[in-house]
C-alpha cells in the first residue's frame, strides 16, 4: 500500500511576515509589487487569510488588490499592509520546513519554496501515518510558530488536492477507495496541469467537474489532447503511479578519493580523476537518473586548502565521455600557474553531478 503526503504552508510569504511582526498580527497582508496608492506596477504574491475576504488573491494585479483594499476601508475594515517581501527571509524558512519534514520521513520531495511531497508508505496503516502528519504539523507550529496543511492520499495527485481541501491548518486524509468519490464533485481545474485553456475546450464537451470527465473516453481524451489525455484519462479516475523523487536542487552524486601520498604527478591525478567520473557516472542509474547538467570537481590540497569548480551545461547530458571531458576542462588549472601558483601537491579530488534527471 502507498501512503503518500503533500505538505503546503499557509499563505507562507504573508504568515512569515505577520509572524514577525506583531503589529500587523490580524490584518489584512499582501505581499507583492509596491501598489503606490493605487498607480503601481506588478503583481500580488501572496495575501493572508483576511485580506482573501477583501478577494484579494496570488498574481492579481497590485492595483486591483489596492482598490478592493481601499473598498473594505471605506466599508469601515481595516486596510491591507502592503510589503514588498524579502525572498532571502522565506527562503531560509522554507529550508528550515524542509528540515523539520526530512527529520520525520525518509523521502521528501520539494516541489516548491513552500510545498513538499512525502511517502509514509512505510507505517503501513493510514493511523500510523496520521501521527507523523500530526507530529509533523505540530512540530512547524511550535519551532516557527507557522502552520501547514498536509493531505495524504493513495499518491501525489490526492495527496496534493487533498493538502488543499481543509486550509488553512487542515489534514486530510483520502483513502484509496475514496479517491473517486472525493474528487468527482471538485472543478476540473482542481486536477494539477488541467489549465484555463484545457478548462474550456472541456467546457465544450460539457465538462466542468471532475466527474463530468469521466464520461469521457480515453480515445475522446487523446484526441482532445494528445499523450496529456492519457494521462488525463487516469488522473479524473484518481489514479496517479508517479513515483516521489528527490528534488534536483538537493539531490547530488559525488565520488571523492583521497590519496596514499599527496601527489602532482598529472598520469596519476588525471586517471584518478577519470576514475571517479565513472564511477559517479554508474551510479546515476542506481538512483533512478539518466542524465546530469552541472560537473563539480573538487581539489583539495596537501594544506587542506580545499577548491570545487563547476560548470553548467547548456543542456542535460547522459554521456559518460562528456562528463569525463569536462571534469578534465575543470581539473587541468589545478597542474599549472593558472590554478596551482606554488605547485602545491593534492591530497583528494572529487568529481560531483548535480541537476540530475
Ligand atoms: P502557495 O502555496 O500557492 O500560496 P500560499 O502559501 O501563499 O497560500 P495557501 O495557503 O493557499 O497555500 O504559494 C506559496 C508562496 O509562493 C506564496 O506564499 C507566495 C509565493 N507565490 C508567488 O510569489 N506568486 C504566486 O502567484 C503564487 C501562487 C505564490
Ligand atoms: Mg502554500
Amino acid at each position: 500500500m502507498r501512503i503518500i503526503g503533500h505538505l503546503d504552508m499557509d499563505a507562507f510569504f504573508a504568515s512569515i511576515e505577520e509572524r514577525n511582526n506583531p503589529r500587523f498580527k490580524g490584518l489584512p497582508i499582501v505581499v507583492g509589487a509596491d501598489p503606490k496608492d493605487g498607480a503601481g506596477r506588478g503583481v500580488v504574491s501572496t495575501a493572508n487569510y483576511v485580506a482573501r475576504e477583501y478577494g484579494i488573491r496570488s498574481a492579481m494585479p497590485i492595483t486591483r488588490a489596492w482598490r478592493l483594499s481601499e473598498a473594505a476601508r471605506l466599508s469601515g475594515r481595516p486596510a491591507s499592509v502592503f510589503l514588498s517581501g524579502s525572498w532571502r527571509t522565506y527562503s531560509s524558512v522554507s529550508r528550515r520546513i524542509m528540515d523539520i519534514l526530512r527529520t520525520h520521513v525518509a523521502t521528501v520531495q520539494q516541489r516548491s519554496v513552500d510545498e513538499a511531497y512525502f511517502d509514509v508508505s512505510h507505517t503501513g496503516s493510514l493511523s500510523e501515518a496520521i501521527k507523523i502528519c500530526r507530529a509533523i504539523k505540530q512540530e512547524i507550529k511550535s519551532r516557527e510558530k507557522l502552520t501547514a496543511s498536509i493531505g495524504l492520499g493513495p499518491n501525489k495527485l490526492i495527496a496534493k488536492i487533498a493538502s488543499d481541501y481543509d486550509k488553512p491548518d487542515g489534514l486530510t486524509v483520502i483513502t484509496e477507495q475514496d479517491a473517486e468519490s472525493f474528487l468527482g464533485p471538485l472543478t476540473i481545474r482542481a486536477i494539477p496541469g488541467i489549465g484555463p485553456k484545457a478548462e474550456q475546450l472541456l467546457k465544450r464537451y460539457g465538462v466542468t467537474t471532475v466527474a463530468d470527465a469521466k464520461k469521457l473516453s480515453a480515445d475522446q481524451l487523446h484526441q482532445l489532447f494528445g499523450a496529456w489525455g492519457d494521462t488525463m484519462y487516469e488522473k479524473v479516475r484518481g489514479r496517479d503511479t508517479s513515483p516521489l523523487r528527490e528534488s534536483e536542487t538537493a539531490k547530488s552524486i559525488g565520488h571523492n578519493q583521497t590519496f596514499f601520498h599527496d601527489t602532482l604527478s598529472a598520469n596519476f591525478l588525471l586517471t584518478k580523476l577519470t576514475q571517479a567520473a565513472e564511477e559517479v557516472f554508474s551510479r546515476l542509474p542506481d538512483d533512478g537518473f539518466t542524465s546530469f547538467r552541472t560537473v563539480v570537481i573538487t581539489v583539495r590540497f596537501a594544506d587542506f586548502v580545499t577548491k570545487t569548480r563547476a560548470k553548467t551545461l547548456p543542456k542535460s547530458s547522459h554521456s559518460l565521455a562528456e562528463l569525463r571531458h569536462v571534469a578534465v576542462q575543470l581539473f587541468l588549472p589545478f597542474l599549472d600557474y593558472r590554478e596551482n601558483p606554488h605547485s602545491k601537491l593534492i591530497r583528494l579530488i572529487g568529481v560531483r553531478v548535480e541537476k540530475i534527471e
